[in-house]
């Protein structure tokens, strides 16, 4: 595809972000970084959509936190039209790690997600999707 120029301007500590990051992440140059963060943001907004897609909740908490166990059970029998399974494994005597596989509307499994992932005691939460 054909490459255009255009000018941006920037307030000085805004490029320094942006010359942080470039650095940081080993972009060769300023245009690799903005073209790799425009492409970042696009996909997290598509995830807010109605796209019909498949992934996995994955999760690690300690059990012994609040009602976690059961908050977490419950919460996954309001949204059982979009969990296909869900695994459970006693990493060690505190911590689980819980993987949930999910299919449906990409906004509804992050929905589903953001609950699950907020409840008190998870220490690591992540959704992962892709295209059904
Ligand atoms: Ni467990």
């Amino acid at each position: 595809m054909a490459v255009r120029r255009f000018g941006v301007s920037l307030e000085e500590d805004i490029l320094d972000m942006l010359d942080s990051y470039v650095s940081d992440n080993q972009f060769p140059n300023r245009s690799q970084a903005i073209r790799h963060l425009i492409e970042q943001h696009t996909i997290d907004k598509k995830w807010m959509c109605n796209n019909e897609v498949a992934g996995a909740v994955v999760m690690v908490y300690d059990h012994h936190k609040n009602d976690i166990t059961k908050q977490a059970n419950e919460i996954q029998h309001e949204y059982h039209h979009l969990i296909l399974s869900s695994q459970h494994i006693h990493l060690d005597h505190d911590l689980c790690l819980e993987t949930i596989a999910v299919k449906g509307q990409a906004k509804e499994l992050t929905y589903l997600a953001d609950k699950l992932i907020a409840l008190k005691g998870v220490k690591h939460g992540k959704l992962v999707m892709s295209r059904a």
